[in-house]
């Protein structure tokens, strides 16, 4: 078992009707009951969840800040940060996915930083953000786990860049985690939320044998667990037991205790971040489309670890070749009974120069050696994105 180290220190509401509990926490915490609620494009105005939160706040010095997309943009962000200088709000509130909270945590190092942000997501040496506006949140969509993480990814779409930050001051301080709103979500989002946390988790265990057995024996009950829910949840969203297992696999996959002692891979979302980034493709479908790709081009490195997922999560039988190839074959299936399309030419015409430029980006941010082993070169970065044409 590697080292390792854990802090999770967001506190987790989880469940129906618990506004009273969140407006009690902002309550506290925002000291001078100003805050800023931070949103996307409006689903939760269309649901009437806004109505809902303003009535359960009306006693605090609301501030609203609306238009966070998805793949949340620096320049967009740049704005809720000067209103946010401009007003001198101390506390934010983040309401929606991934997107709108990892654009909370942008903003809540931004703020106070006297240099150009920019800097700090292209890690200019020296670029980093020192101090962090405290916020909370309220998840809407199951997918990313960035609710109770410290990571974000942040899009600047006229350089087609997509970039992570994160650390220890970017942890929501709480999450409501309210399964209602998988009702309300489009069929592309829930299957987009089975895939990420599907994938965060294979991210996080399709590496080496062994490490950590229990983190192993957790990791394939998380797959197991989507694998028997992600088609039943995209067909029943108002299924509050199914969208509940959901949202709960979702967290768990991605707020740090799947790596604790294992090493980590995380090629997938390093090669699916550019596919967004220069094509616009959701963030889960492009590591539907990068995933099986990969695992086939590692395959004799990753053989033992696919040998052992294809056994304990698909109850495969055959020699280790057969069940590892069969497993990548399954879970490739898995996204496609999702509705999710699995090539880069399903989805944009514009591919010709994908694979190049990637390779090109990657050697140039001298990503030389991605992957558990420190071994997927550009050049095979390029070769998994042609193979996924
Ligand atoms: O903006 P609104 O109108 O709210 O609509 C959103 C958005 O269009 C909609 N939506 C969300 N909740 C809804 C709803 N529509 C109806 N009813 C609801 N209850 O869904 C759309 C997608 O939202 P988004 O926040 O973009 O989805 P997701 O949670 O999948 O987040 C994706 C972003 O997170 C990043 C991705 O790269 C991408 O930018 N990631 C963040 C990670 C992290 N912080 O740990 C890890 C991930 O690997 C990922 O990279
Ligand atoms: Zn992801």
């Amino acid at each position: 078992m590697n080292n390792f180290e854990i802090t999770t220190p967001t506190t987790i509401v989880f469940g129906k009707d618990q506004l009273t509990r969140i407006s009690q926490l902002l309550k506290t915490q925002a000291v001078d009951g100003k805050v800023i609620v931070l949103y996307g494009g409006g689903s939760i105005e269309k649901s009437g969840f806004l109505d809902k939160l303003k009535t359960e706040l009306a006693d605090l010095d609301l501030h609203f800040f609306k238009g966070i997309e998805a793949n949340p943009e620096f320049t967009t962000l740049m704005k809720a940060v000067e209103y946010i200088r401009e007003h001198q709000i101390g506390y934010m509130l983040a309401v929606g996915g991934g997107s709108v909270i990892d654009g909370a945590k942008f903003i809540s190092g931004a703020v106070n930083y006297g240099g150009d942000p920019w800097d700090v997501l292209t890690q200019v040496p020296g670029s980093v953000f020192t101090s962090a506006v405290p916020f909370g949140c309220i998840l809407t969509i199951p997918a990313t786990g960035s609710e109770s993480n410290s990571g974000a990814v942040i899009s600047r779409s006229e350089l087609k860049e997509k970039r992570t930050m994160g650390g220890p001051l970017f942890f929501p301080k709480f999450a409501l985690l309210d399964p209602t709103f998988v009702a309300t979500l489009p069929k592309r989002q829930i299957a987009n939320g089975v895939i990420d946390a599907y994938t965060h988790t294979m991210e996080q265990y399709l590496t080496f044998t062994g490490e950590n057995l229990l983190q192993e024996r957790y990791a394939e009950g998380i797959l197991s667990t989507l694998i028997e829910i992600g088609e039943k949840v995209l067909e029943n969203p108002a299924d509050y037991e199914l969208a509940a297992n959901l949202m709960w696999c979702a967290n768990q996959a991605l707020n740090g205790v799947l790596r604790c002692g294992v090493t980590t891979d995380w090629a997938t979302h390093m090669i699916g971040h550019e596919l967004t980034a220069l094509h616009g493709i959701d963030h889960a479908q492009s590591l539907a489309i990068i995933a099986p790709r990969l695992y086939e081009v590692k395959f004799e490195s990753k053989k033992a670890k696919l040998t052992q997922y294809g056994q304990r999560v698909w109850n495969l039988e055959g020699s280790d070749d057969q069940v590892a190839r069969k497993a990548i074959a399954k879970t490739e299936e898995f996204f496609h009974k999702l509705s999710v399309k699995t090539r880069i030419s399903e989805y944009t015409s514009d591919y010709q120069d994908t694979a190049r430029i990637i390779h090109d980006r990657f050697v140039q941010r001298g990503w030389l050696g991605l992957g558990e082993k420190k071994d997927l070169t550009p050049k095979e970065a390029e070769y998994i994105v042609n193979q996924a044409i």
